[in-house]
């Protein structure tokens, strides 16, 4: 970027990121999470850092924490109340802890406290003779706001300490004691709250977090009272600091003096044992009832925090270990459309790679045009990313404030881009585009590895690269081209030699009369799962009945419904489909006939529910075919057998209650399977 850009980029980043704040810590209003914002932030310093010639005495780098809200009194902290600073993976936790280390003397016992680093409000509660005399949020650290009216209201809040015996805890009780903490909505009642708002058209609050600060500052307590708060402790201070000689001790005084510390907070005696508690939080934290995004870990002598000091803003006693961000902001670099098996065409944005929750991000989907158009999403855009579990990520929005004028916006291709064949939506209210093509390469090629895939014809050794292969040599289009491929063509392939070739061409021989659920499994038909396709194949019997089947009829397959019949009609009617069963039927491939007369367990209906132990059910459902027998689904009026698994959902017992249907386990099935 050229310095007068980069000028331009610190310019609107740090008027983005202050609105951001302002929104956030003076409306309580949430324009973006956190970890947006943070990585915003984080481009802003980098910039600053190569060019600090661009620093102003407003950006939001120079700043540490929030306005005051005007409409409370203004209280002055006994002693600043400070953030952290952050450390990400064990490297920088370790070199968190060397620093410490060198700035101690040797014999220092060098423990560590650790908690959970819960996503609240801080607050500042002062205890006058034991009797709750002020709560102050932390403000900008060193000013907070009255808030006690409010704060009383807070069930877990002990309005006085509890009366404790013996010496070591009963001098808290005398003159002044300071208890810090988070006031934090927790996760269940959030979700009930915001329900309720959304019932009553109401807006409704970002997270537990703004929702939690949105109710401390209400001007109005009796509305606090009806917010369902909790106070969770994390600190105590003395004007004698050595009364609270460990962070350990000071969680023990707190429970006996009736306020909550969690009891999940441990000491730590090394990295190894801070990385265990780190992993260990990060896989349960789901289970936690507030909100987290890390942990706090601290020198557990408190004598040592005075020697270590601060720096900027932050103690150098503790640090806050944060899980990965699960949101980031990157740049749109461009905006393709990719074709998949069935032929929806899927715009995907390549982005500037970025980390996001621990691994690296390139491209994200954006679903379909009218998502893109929606959000507004150009190429070029700054945006905000996220990945939520494993799910692919996805774009949530774009930062509009940050566009230079450069940004394009994104037109939907009309042709695909592979086959240049025009793109078509099956109805008008249909969101995603397709391309019909059935031999269109990109489609092709997932679809052909899709045919030939296990739960389809299950062609051994035809594995995606030779598919590929295939296409490229122009020997392959569609899945009826698999079954014309000789021994000499795929010899001229890299890949093969003699023995390999005549084995995969034996493979592809042997599956010319494939079953017919499988065969129609392979054609890839949009809502047709393997089960679906099973079903379909015992109530049609013939792939040409199936074929000219009308939607009332499909209706009256088990577990096939509207969507699912309208889309096996329209895939028969296109006629790009029509002649790829014309191609199948010339080449001689002839998926099997299911008949009913044939087996032992001709004109038998058996349903399984459940896992088996001996086999899977595909493989039941292949046995009982083999023997004649009609392997259905779900439980109806036809059904003779119901095969009772592990693990069995109830409402196709119920059903089988209902219909009088006989049930058996395993054991009888495997005695009907031996009948010969
Ligand atoms: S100890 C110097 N323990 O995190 C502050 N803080 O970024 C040391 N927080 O403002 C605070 N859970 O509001 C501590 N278990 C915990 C915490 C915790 C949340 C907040 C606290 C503080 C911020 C620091």
């Amino acid at each position: 970027m050229l310095n007068k850009d980069m000028a331009k980029r610190a310019a609107k980043l740090r008027e983005l990121i202050n609105n951001y704040r302002y929104n956030y810590h003076v409306l309580n209003k949430s324009l973006m999470s956190e970890a947006a914002a943070d990585s915003l932030k984080h481009e802003l310093s980098q910039i600053e850092e190569k060019h600090p010639e661009l620093v102003t005495p407003d950006s939001p780098t120079q700043r540490v924490g929030g306005q005051p809200l005007p409409g409370f009194k203004q209280i002055r902290h006994s002693s600043r109340m400070l953030s952290l600073n952050d450390v990400f993976n064990r490297e920088e936790l370790e070199a968190w802890i060397t620093r410490a280390t060198k700035l101690l003397p040797a014999s220092a016992n060098l423990e560590f406290w650790m908690d959970i680093k819960m996503d609240g409000l801080a607050a500042a509660l002062v205890y006058e003779e034991g009797v709750l005399a002020q709560a102050v949020t932390r403000g900008d650290g060193f000013v907070g706001e009255d808030v006690t009216m409010n704060v009383r209201t807070i069930e877990s809040v002990p309005l006085r300490l509890r009366h404790v015996k013996g010496p070591s805890f009963h001098k808290f009780l005398k003159g002044r004691t300071e208890v810090r903490g988070e006031i934090v909505m927790y996760k269940k009642d959030f979700k009930k709250l915001n329900e309720k708002r959304a019932k009553a058209s109401l807006p409704t609050f970002a997270n537990p977090r703004n929702l939690a600060a949105g109710t401390i500052r209400q001007l109005d307590p009796k509305l606090v009272a009806q917010r369902p708060l909790h106070f969770h402790a994390y600190d105590l201070i003395r004007n004698d600091r050595g009364e609270v000689p460990t962070n350990e001790f000071a969680y023990k005084a707190l429970r006996e003096l009736g306020v909550i510390a969690n009891s999940t907070a441990t000491v730590a005696k090394n990295a190894e044992q801070i990385m265990k508690f780190y992993k260990y939080w990060e896989q349960k934290r789901q289970d936690l009832p507030f909100n987290t995004d890390g942990l706090v870990v601290k020198i557990n002598d408190r004598r040592l925090h005075d020697r270590l000091g601060v720096v900027g803003k932050a103690p150098r006693a503790s640090v806050a270990f944060k899980y990965p961000a699960e949101q980031a902001t990157t740049k749109v670099k461009d905006i393709f459309v990719s074709i998949g098996r069935t032929g929806a065409a899927t715009p995907v944005a390549i982005l500037k790679p970025v980390v996001v929750a621990g691994s690296t991000v390139q491209m994200a989907t954006l679903h379909n045009e009218g998502e893109i158009h929606r959000k507004d999403i150009r190429i070029g855009d700054s945006v905000i990313v996220q990945k939520a579990g494993d799910v692919i990520p996805e774009v949530v929005k774009p930062l509009a404030e940050l566009r230079d004028g450069s940004e394009k916006p994104f037109v939907m291709p009309t042709h695909c881009p592979d086959c240049n064949t025009k793109l078509i939506k099956a109805k008008e209210t249909e969101a995603v585009w397709r391309c019909p093509n059935n031999a269109c390469p990109s489609r092709s090629w997932k679809l052909i590895g899709h045919f030939t895939s296990k739960g389809a014809l299950d062609i051994e050794s035809l594995g995606e690269k030779n598919v590929v292969s295939l296409i490229g040599a122009g020997l392959v289009k569609d899945p009826a081209d698999i079954y014309t491929v000789k021994k000499e063509d795929l010899l001229k392939l890299e890949r093969f030699a003699d023995i390999s070739a005549e084995k995969l061409a034996k493979a592809i021989a042997d599956k010319k009369n494939p079953p017919l659920a499988r065969f129609v499994y392979g054609l890839g038909i949009r809502h047709v799962g393997e089960q679906t396709a099973i079903d379909l194949a015992n109530h049609f019997k013939k792939l040409t009945r199936l074929s000219n089947s009308t939607i009332d009829e499909l209706s009256e397959v088990e577990g096939v419904g509207e969507v699912v019949a309208e889309a096996i009609v329209e895939w028969f009617a296109r006629p790009a489909n029509q002649k790829l069963l014309k191609k199948f039927q010339k080449i001689g491939v002839k998926p099997e006939e299911v008949r009913r007369s044939t087996g032992p367990l001709t004109g038998v209906s058996i349903v399984v529910t459940g896992s088996l132990d001996s086999m899977s059910r595909e493989e039941a459902a292949e046995k009982i075919r083999a023997l004649g027998g009609i392997f259905q689904s779900s439980v109806g009026q036809e059904t003779d057998y119901l095969v009772v698994g592990d693990n069995v959902g109830e409402s196709k017992l119920t059903k089988a209650r209902k219909l009088g249907t006989k049930q058996i386990d395993e054991q009888d099935l495997l005695k009907l399977l031996e009948r010969k």
